[in-house]
């Protein structure tokens, strides 16, 4: 038995939960404290996501985490939530040129005790996802709103939305599913589009920002409990949270609880509701 066997039965186990029909719930997670009390609550998946560098660092986007961030915060998760999935963001610029690199930047974060590597877009990125699957690294793709390329698509924008463009992640996702992704992360589409994909790949999909019909829910930690207010540098009265966001915190009395409250919610399907979605 290798090393690796019960990460790999973890990973496995839930992506055939998810297949069954068991809802996923995610969060994203970036230190050992949180780690330990998102496994003790029963979070399915943990997300060291590049939103680290908004709510950790304060900046306006994704755009400086590196890949030395991002092994130290997989590190400090693994160490907090040992039984615990745990998905790494690829940072912008550590997958993109060639598969050599990712490949290379990919086992660096499976060293740091991540078990699946995400990275975003489709087209070209689906050959990128089949060279790390056929090299033994699990992926995660994301599609619809991708952080990473903010800029190309004009700020925090719904995609999707028209019937050239949601084809488009249809057939990205398609791709991505067959290229062997374990997962589809669907950010910031039509709840309508994210529900075809559902029920037209065999990859579970999950949602943030995409209507009620994905296989699993994820939400940033910071924004389940109402404290991110925007950029460091902005007021927070500037900041208007995006409609996908829910606090947890506000009907109950501890972090404990708001995140085994986040669990239930999406296990048993209340959240998110249609309120939530595009
Ligand atoms: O980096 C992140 O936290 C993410 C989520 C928004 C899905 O990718």
């Amino acid at each position: 038995m290798s090393f690796l066997t019960p990460i790999l039965n973890n990973l496995s186990n839930l992506i055939q939960s998810a297949k069954r029909g068991e809802k996923i719930a995610m969060l994203t997670c970036y230190d050992a404290s949180f780690a330990k009390l998102m496994e003790i609550a029963g979070v399915d998946m943990l997300l060291v996501g590049d939103s680290l560098g908004m709510v950790l660092q304060g900046a306006e986007n994704t755009l400086n985490v590196s890949m030395h961030h991002m092994t130290y915060h997989t590190k400090n998760v693994a160490a907090g939530a040992p039984n615990t999935v745990i998905m790494a963001d690829m940072p912008l610029g550590s997958y993109e040129h060639d598969h050599q690199a990712a490949f290379t930047n990919a086992q660096w974060l499976i060293k740091s005790g991540a078990h699946l590597v995400k990275f975003e877009g489709g087209g070209k990125r689906i050959e990128t996802a089949r060279y790390l699957v056929e090299h033994g690294i699990p992926v995660c793709a994301h599609l619809g709103f991708t952080p990473q390329m903010v800029n190309q698509l004009g700020g925090y924008k719904i995609q999707g939305k028209t019937e050239e463009s949601a084809e488009q992640i249809l057939q990205d996702a398609k791709d991505m599913s067959d290229a062997g992704v374990s997962f589809v992360l669907l950010e910031m589409v039509p709840a309508q589009l994210a529900k075809k994909i559902t029920q037209s790949i065999s990859a579970p999909t999950i949602g943030i920002g995409a209507g009620v019909d994905c296989c699993g829910q994820v939400l940033v930690i910071q924004d389940l409990l109402g404290i991110y207010t925007g950029p460091a540098h902005k007021k927070p009265e500037e900041f208007k949270s995006p409609r996908f966001v829910s606090n947890f915190l506000q009907d109950t009395n501890s972090v404990q609880n708001a995140v085994k409250n986040y669990v239930q919610a999406v296990k048993n399907k209340t959240f998110p509701a249609a309120e939530h979605s595009y």
